[in-house]
């Protein structure tokens, strides 16, 4: 059973939901609906071309407990129903904990995908999320060997596999046909730009934060595009800053977009300023190869920034500005190899699924 709940788990779920069809291995895909808009859920599904879920739910709520209790009893009625031989979840999100004790509690086994992550920053959210999951998991798909050593350290329970990461897969798998049918470009009035995002539950639901990084954003030395996520855009509303980024000529802010699109802004932007995991990976894509300027005061992804691809810059205005400033002046060749693997995860998780269930 593949449980997904938010946009980026469709995204990286979608190679290994690509990899079982081509072996025709049975599997059950769920959809916990913890992001609920067309825009950041369906929307995936759709134009990544996955199948219908079987199952479908819409949590819909803000509160974590309310949220991550609701999923778990749609986990328990799901899983009741179909008898899966594994749950498989991805990341660190509330849906990936509910469903993961879920499985526990109805005594299945429950893999892993992108085990290990560490930020050891307890203000996360998904630093609980996936520090609980490691723990309660049988298979634990790490991405790097940096994730496997993370999982060691803490004397995990479950056999761990190093794999690369899905997302690189995912990259892969769709920039041919994003940069065939995307029509984004059209709507970008800036050349060059840098391509932002924003939505930490750290970084936006702190006022002074917000603020600090909606005037870097504004000041910036390279114009912005800036696809906004819901949450970001509910909060600059709750606190009449919406009009002031609007209003602002730096700035163009885009509803969430499809991955497509966002592939395509990826490979045009200059950099990259996000404190999104995600990115962080996709950017050292071969086929992207971009700088990313991490607005957060830790990653769980050092290995982008050992690398060479990413700088965590925290969340001062100065420092983004100044170290925007210092990525246009110094442009430095990145590699031409992506430290979170070489586009086969998704084969290698499938392929240690088929050993494990049905050698
Ligand atoms: C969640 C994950 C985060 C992940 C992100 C991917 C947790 C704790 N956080 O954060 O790890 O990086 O998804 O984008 O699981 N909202 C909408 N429409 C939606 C979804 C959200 O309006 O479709 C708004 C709602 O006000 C909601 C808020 O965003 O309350 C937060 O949504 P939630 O799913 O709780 O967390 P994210 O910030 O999306
Ligand atoms: N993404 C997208 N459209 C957008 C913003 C992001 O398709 O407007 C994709 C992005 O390419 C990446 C994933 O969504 O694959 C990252 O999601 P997000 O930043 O919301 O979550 P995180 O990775 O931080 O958990």
């Amino acid at each position: 059973m593949i449980v997904t709940g938010t946009r980026p788990e469709i995204i990286k779920m979608a190679p290994i939901i690509r990899a079982l069809q081509k072996r025709s291995i049975p599997f059950t895909f769920v959809y916990c609906g913890q992001h609920y808009d067309y825009v950041m859920s369906q929307k995936f599904i759709h134009e990544l071309q996955l199948p219908n879920p079987h199952c479908l739910y819409k949590v819909q709520t803000a509160s974590p407990s309310i949220q991550i209790g609701r999923i778990m009893c749609f986990l328990e009625r799901t899983i009741k129903r179909y008898r899966p031989k594994m749950v498989l979840v991805e990341g660190d999100t509330n849906s990936v904990l509910a469903s993961a004790v879920a499985a526990l509690k109805q005594n299945i086994p429950v893999g892993h995908v992108e085990a290990g992550l560490r930020s050891f920053d307890l203000r996360m959210p998904e630093e609980h999320n996936r520090r609980l999951v490691d723990h309660i998991s049988t298979l634990l798909f790490a991405p790097t060997k940096h994730a496997k050593n993370n999982l060691r350290r803490e004397n995990v329970w479950g056999k761990i596999y190093v794999t690369g990461n899905t997302v690189i897969d995912a990259v892969n798998q769709h920039m041919p046909l994003a940069i065939r049918k995307s029509r984004i470009m059209e709507k970008i009035r800036y050349n060059p730009f840098a391509l932002v995002t924003a939505h930490r539950a750290e970084n936006v639901d702190d006022l002074n934060t917000l603020k600090n990084l909606i005037e870097a954003y504004m000041e910036s030395p390279v114009p912005i595009v800036y696809p906004m996520h819901p949450r970001t855009r509910k909060r600059l509303l709750q606190n009449g800053l919406w009009n002031k980024l609007v209003d602002c000529e730096n700035v163009t802010i885009l509803p969430p977009l499809g991955y497509f699109d966002f592939l395509v802004l990826m490979k045009k932007c200059v950099f990259i300023i996000t404190d999104s995991g995600g990115i962080q990976e996709e950017a050292t894509s071969p086929l992207v190869r971009k700088p990313v300027l991490v607005t957060r005061l830790s990653t769980e992804r050092p290995e982008a920034v050992k690398a060479g691809f990413a700088k965590v810059v925290g969340t001062k205005k100065e420092d983004i500005i100044s170290a925007a400033n210092e990525l246009l002046n110094n442009r430095k060749d990145l590699p031409t190899f992506s430290p979170f693997g070489d586009g086969k995860a998704a084969e290698r998780i499938v392929s240690i699924l088929e050993n494990s269930f049905y050698a």
